[in-house]
């Protein structure tokens, strides 16, 4: 019998962390403290509930698949003035997406339906990386191909290292910048060289770039601007989870090649989920706003200030060039994990659970990830439990 292909996607994050807190009690005294998840805590900007009480007479409405005219242009006119994509085009680069999940998840679909990648494609994917990419290779029917993504490539995948054979049976490759969970930027000639490659031996270059509006210096580039003009096997994603803090409107964008983008729209009118009018609306004006983004960042600088603070030459301490999340370096990231729950209260994620073994190795098993999510207040208290824990 063949295999169910669910069966060799890995266990959810989430779960796998569950199951290994199962039976660890915290301590009595300890109000629980939650840094495993990446899902933001700043109060979301209110202009979302204003515009969504605003645009109340429209939930009667199926919406487009794609996108209002309106959104679409709202992301436009954001490309344009934070990438200076002048190339862009509301109505033929543009499509909505139900957060990025959504559409990184078909994005593979997509590309084992269009590029030639033999009987057995495969999917090139950074290690450690957001579990949906793998899970979503598989389901497509093509084969996860691990690219390290250490301290030893700078936390990105060294594309030097791809040989001949691989890149044959390549249909997609995903990237992440800034990276989940290292917090990795690609700089712009490193992703020209990816866009070079993908052209070169047609493939769909799939860059996550949800975390793009996080970061403490300057801001990350894009993959649409080494692909500009014409952006020809290349898509982007991005979200409003993280920009806006606003993980629970389910809104995001996919943006690049106009071939592409016309034919992802034709896959996600059979499975991809649609926006509410309304979502879309207050998505548009949210695209629109910068004040609610640069009070965001200054939130999380402060939060990285106070990590650099308390934590500078432990644990491989590094402060990311981007995103929210910091990737230390504690031995065997399981065992901390269980440590810092049963003797702090402190719930992490342990790196292996970010990451896929490969070649006997899972790359991220002797690290945790911390998500800065909560205030400050709560992330001091949240570091001292842990540098108590883990002297
Ligand atoms: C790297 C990465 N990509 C994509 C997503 C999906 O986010 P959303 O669907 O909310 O845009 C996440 C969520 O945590 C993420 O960390």
């Amino acid at each position: 019998m063949r295999p169910a292909m669910l069966d060799r996607i890995p266990e959810f994050p989430f779960h796998r962390l569950r199951a290994l807190l199962d039976g660890v009690v915290p301590p009595a005294d300890a109000d629980p403290l939650a840094l495993s998840i990446g899902e933001p805590r700043h109060p979301p900007p209110p202009m979302i509930a204003r515009v969504l009480e605003d645009q109340a007479g429209l939930w009667n409405r199926y919406p487009p698949i794609d996108g209002t005219p309106e959104f679409r242009r709202a992301v436009a006119g954001w490309l344009r003035r934070r990438y200076g994509l002048d190339a862009v085009d509301e109505d033929s680069h543009v499509l909505c997406s139900a957060g990025s999940r959504e559409s990184l998840y078909l994005a593979a679909a997509l590309a084992v339906s269009e590029f030639e990648g033999g009987p057995e494609p495969l999917a090139l994917i950074p290690n450690p990386h957001y579990h949906v990419y793998a899970g979503a290779a598989v389901m497509a029917g093509a084969e996860p191909r691990f690219l390290p993504a250490t301290e030893d490539t700078g936390f990105l995948p060294d594309l030097s290292a791809l040989d001949a054979e691989t890149l044959e049976r390549t249909v997609i490759a995903y990237l992440c910048t800034p990276a989940n969970p290292q917090g990795a930027v690609a700089g712009l000639d490193y992703l020209a060289a990816w866009v070079r490659l993908a052209r070169d031996h047609g493939f769909l270059l799939a860059v996550d770039e949800c975390y793009a509006e996080i970061y403490c210096g300057r801001p990350p580039p894009g993959a649409l601007q080494a692909a500009a003009p014409g952006f020809e096997n290349v898509l982007a994603f991005h979200s409003l989870s993280k920009r806006s803090s606003a993980a629970g409107l389910r809104s995001g964008f996919v943006a690049g090649d106009a071939a592409l983008a016309a034919k992802f729209k034709h896959l996600r009118s059979y499975g991809g989920a649609s926006l509410p009018m309304p979502v879309m609306a207050a998505s548009a004006a949210l695209w629109g706003d910068e004040d609610h983004v640069e009070q965001n960042r200054v939130l999380y600088r402060a939060k990285f200030d106070l990590a650099a603070d308390m934590l500078d030459g432990r644990y491989g301490f590094y402060r990311p060039a981007g995103g929210f999340f910091l990737w230390l370096r504690v031995g065997d990231g399981e065992a901390a994990a269980r440590r810092l729950w049963g003797e702090a209260g402190l719930r992490v994620m342990p790196g292996a659970y970010m990451a896929a073994e490969d070649g006997g190795l899972n790359p991220g098993a002797p690290y945790i990830r911390l998500a800065l999510v909560d205030d400050t207040d709560t992330l001091g208290e949240a570091l001292n439990r842990l540098v108590k824990v883990l002297r």
